[in-house]
């Protein structure tokens, strides 16, 4: 089989690695794919969210499976516009619909879509340039912290928490009126609080059935003790003590389940991934947000757990077959340590050189920001490498991936010390 992943970052170094393993592998490419990916397969330069170049290297290189890692090419319909070409009836598709995609794309529409199937998720109300004094007048009536999240996809910078009601009203007219993140917080939402620890959970389903993939925790902020700026992800763990039989349990049955069997009942077009970023509210699961792909760094962690075939998984996701498959989880733990440049997530310099030390065996070197440049692996985004360990205890996996880490150098590396303080402190 010929696979071509879409997208450039450690998520798709890693969906790539464990894709390279699978013996129904014939050819793998990926687009544009990073300086890490172009030792598994071939890397293609095009513009992913052009639907038309992807349908020309499905032609060019024989394509037989289709998997797509980030949202917006997503969110953008170019997987209405492959299907909707009869020429492609037969390539597999590993990615929803722009309808089912909306889930991720509008956080009014994924509000709209719980509340309708009774997911348990924290209250909103919509405002927009209509109704704006009634936004700031909702505002003073509500007890802090103010949550607000643009509607539209906002790079993941879309939500913005403040204990100050001046503040809050400032931040929805910067939305609305400054058009902060231009028409993606045209409509903004003000959202209940919610007061808990937070984690990932991911299955894959083809709109049917679905297939519950290893949880993970990330931490987003840049700081030691979940300090400073938010960020894509400074490194993940899987799988996370708090989320026990029990509490699995509550989410299939209140958020995984009704979440399926809306998309059923709505009859969109879902195969693909499905992301809950959920918190645990005391013993319960509540959704903050949905997203139509993996997260990133939690691929890092997650796939590394996965012992099934990820060729035959997402086949039977593209296909229809889930109900078929049986999923082979390893129990051992796996962390991730995101390797990031000085700077980030504020200003920060691409194109420093990179040396991995031959001497790095016990961890997994996953590329997200990073090219070949005249024979150099150079940095060139903000999180540039993610180093995994798989250990049989939070520990062990650990020291693998700190290990890693002493043992990858440039200029202006950084990385957090503390990944899994958290649950160190819960007894994992
Ligand atoms: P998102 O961009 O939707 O992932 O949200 C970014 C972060 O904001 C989340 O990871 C949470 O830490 C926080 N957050 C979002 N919604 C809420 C909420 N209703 N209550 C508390 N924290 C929230
Ligand atoms: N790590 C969070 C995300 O991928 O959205």
């Amino acid at each position: 089989m010929n696979v071509l992943v879409i997208g450039s970052g450690g998520r798709e170094h890693a969906l790539a690695w464990k894709i390279k393993q699978s013996p129904r592998l014939t050819n793998l490419f990926i687009a544009p794919g990073n300086g890490g990916t172009k030792d598994l397969g071939t890397n293609i330069s095009l513009d992913i969210n052009d639907a038309s170049q992807i349908m020309q290297a499905v032609d060019e290189h024989k394509i037989d499976l289709l998997v797509f890692g980030p949202e917006e090419p997503l969110v953008r319909g170019v997987v209405d516009k492959i299907k909707t070409d009869p020429a492609y009836s037969n390539l597999l598709i590993v990615g929803p619909s722009a309808t089912g995609a909306q889930l991720e794309g509008s956080k009014q529409f994924a509000k709209d879509f719980m509340e309708k199937y009774g997911i348990p998720t924290g209250k909103a109300k919509v405002f927009n340039k209509q109704n704006l004094e009634q936004g700031l007048q909702f505002i003073s009536d509500q007890k802090p912290p103010f949550v607000l999240k643009a509607d539209g996809l906002a790079a993941g910078k879309g939500v913005l928490i403040t204990e100050d009601a001046d503040e809050a009203k400032e931040n929805l007219k910067d939305l609305i009126l400054g058009k902060k993140f231009g028409a993606a917080s045209a409509n903004v939402l003000v959202e209940e609080f919610l007061d808990g620890i937070e984690l990932s959970v991911f299955v894959v389903t083809d709109g049917k059935d679905y297939k519950i993939l290893p949880e993970a925790k990330d931490y987003k902020r840049i700081g030691e003790n979940d300090t400073g700026l938010n960020t894509g992800g400074m490194g993940a763990i899987s799988p996370v003590i708090f989320a026990d039989d029990t509490f699995m349990q509550k989410v299939e049955e209140r958020v995984i389940k009704p979440t399926v069997d809306g998309i059923a009942k709505e009859g969109m077009d879902y195969h693909g991934f499905i992301f809950f970023g959920l918190i645990k509210v005391g013993d319960e699961p509540y959704v903050i947000e949905y997203n139509v792909r993996m997260g990133d760094p939690e691929t890092e962690v997650v796939i590394p757990r996965l012992k099934s075939d990820l060729i035959d998984l997402l086949e039977a996701t593209a296909n229809s077959t889930l109900d078929q498959v049986e999923l082979s989880i390893d129990p051992d733990t796996a962390t991730t340590v995101m390797m990031v440049a000085g700077g980030y997530p504020e200003k920060y310099e691409k194109g420093h050189t990179i040396q991995v030390d031959p001497s790095l065996k016990d961890s997994i070197v996953f590329h997200a920001g990073t090219a070949f440049k005249n024979g150099d692996i150079v940095t060139n985004g903000g999180r540039v490498m993610a180093i995994t360990g798989l250990g049989k205890d939070l520990e062990t996996a650990l020291s693998k991936s700190y290990d890693g880490v002493s043992r990858v150098k440039w200029e202006g590396k950084n990385f957090r010390k503390d990944i899994g303080f958290d649950l160190k402190a819960l007894g994992q």
